[in-house]
């Protein structure tokens, strides 16, 4: 995550892990120190405090979130690793950054940890915006989905959510896109489950880069696909050539499965960028972006209003015209025109 925050813009002042592979890893790769500790304990408020941060940001641990180690229906979240989330919310309530972020995977939307660390943001005066975002609509050639929870003190819930939305493109990067001279057409990854496929053209956005790196099985064999080097993985999570991994092979295909994305984390970064440079612009323009922005709610609403009411009349095999539809819609004829510029022409089709 700091890869993609340093790439936005930020100065990162610390890192803080207790797992000697990515203690070395995040020396070997950047200036600034990366603190060996167990976030648990109870100096690590003072640590981090003396650090003077103005955004804390992390992915606490997400495996006992993971639909795969779910036992029998029920989720491992008595376990120790997932009160690292609430740790975190401790740790952002005890230190008092005027930002933060939280990054896990979208299991934990639904887990006691987030229920219980959003009261302690809220609490603590933090405006909330949460997202689930798939990395690969943010310049990385991978599906991923991640949770993320941006908090900023004196801010309403869902600042964030527009900032968030807008850089997102259109079309999903696919590993030719990012990768084309990666020498393969098709690939194999192990997957999550074994009825699931684990050949995959480079046409697409690769799936979701795992912990473990398994070597092709004899079934996948005879289709000819090799699996993906450790390189490759680091790349298509777009880590930079040049960043240096450490720990043995395992440790290493551990740290690139467990990374956020670079280029995931560089998106979320520069909204909350470009977010803070709006905050301090003057009131009045402030405004008059905030009225704009409410206009495109307003007219997506009018919108989605539109497109139910012309449904609706489809199956109760009503004549649809612009009247009736303005009617059913509970718009103006005005509104109508101005959101649908070509409703006489979409009406006209079958
Ligand atoms: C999902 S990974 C985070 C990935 C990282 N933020 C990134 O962007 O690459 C979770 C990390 O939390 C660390 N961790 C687990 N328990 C911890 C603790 N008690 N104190 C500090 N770090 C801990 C793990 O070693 C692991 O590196």
């Amino acid at each position: 995550m700091s890869r993609g925050f340093c790439d936005a813009g930020f100065r990162v002042v610390a890192g803080f892990d207790s797992w000697t592979p990515a203690v070395e890893t995040y020396r070997k790769n950047f200036r600034h120190d990366c603190h060996d500790l167990d976030l648990y304990r109870a100096e690590a408020v003072d640590v981090v405090a003396a650090c003077k941060p103005d955004i804390i940001f992390g992915g606490p641990p997400c495996q006992d979130y993971s639909p795969a180690v779910a036992r029998n229906g029920e989720r491992a979240e008595t376990k120790e690793r997932a009160g690292l989330t609430v740790r975190f919310a401790e740790i952002v309530r005890a230190v008092r950054p005027s930002l933060f972020v939280l990054e896990n995977v979208p299991a934990i939307k639904g887990s006691y940890a987030l229920a219980r660390a959003r009261v302690i943001f809220r609490r603590a005066g933090y405006g909330l915006s949460g997202v689930v975002l798939d990395a690969c609509y943010c310049g990385v050639p991978q599906h991923r989905r991640r949770f993320f929870l941006i908090g900023r003190l004196e801010a309403r819930h869902g600042f964030l959510d527009g900032f968030l939305r807008r850089g997102l493109a259109a079309t999903p990067m696919t590993v030719r896109d990012y990768l084309p001279d990666i020498g393969t057409d098709r690939y194999h990854s192990h997957p999550m489950r074994n009825d699931l496929r684990c050949v995959f053209p480079i046409d697409e956005p690769a799936p979701t880069m795992r912990c473990e790196n398994r070597p092709v099985p004899p079934h996948a064999r005879k289709h000819g696909v090799r699996a993906l080097t450790t390189m490759e993985r680091a790349l298509i999570q777009t880590f930079p050539t040049g960043f240096r991994f450490s720990g043995s092979a395992k440790e290493q295909e551990k740290l690139i499965g467990n990374a956020v994305p670079v280029n995931l984390a560089r998106h979320v970064a520069s909204a909350v960028l470009e977010y803070e440079t709006w905050r301090i612009q003057p009131l009045r323009k402030r405004q008059r972006d905030g009225q704009s922005m409410t206009a495109t709610k307003r007219r997506d609403a009018t919108r989605a209003a539109i497109e139910r009411a012309i449904k609706r009349m489809h199956e109760r095999g009503e004549s649809v015209n612009v009247s009736g539809v303005a009617k059913a819609a509970r718009v103006t004829r005005q509104a109508l025109y101005k959101c649908y510029p070509d409703i006489v022409e979409i009406l006209r089709r079958p």
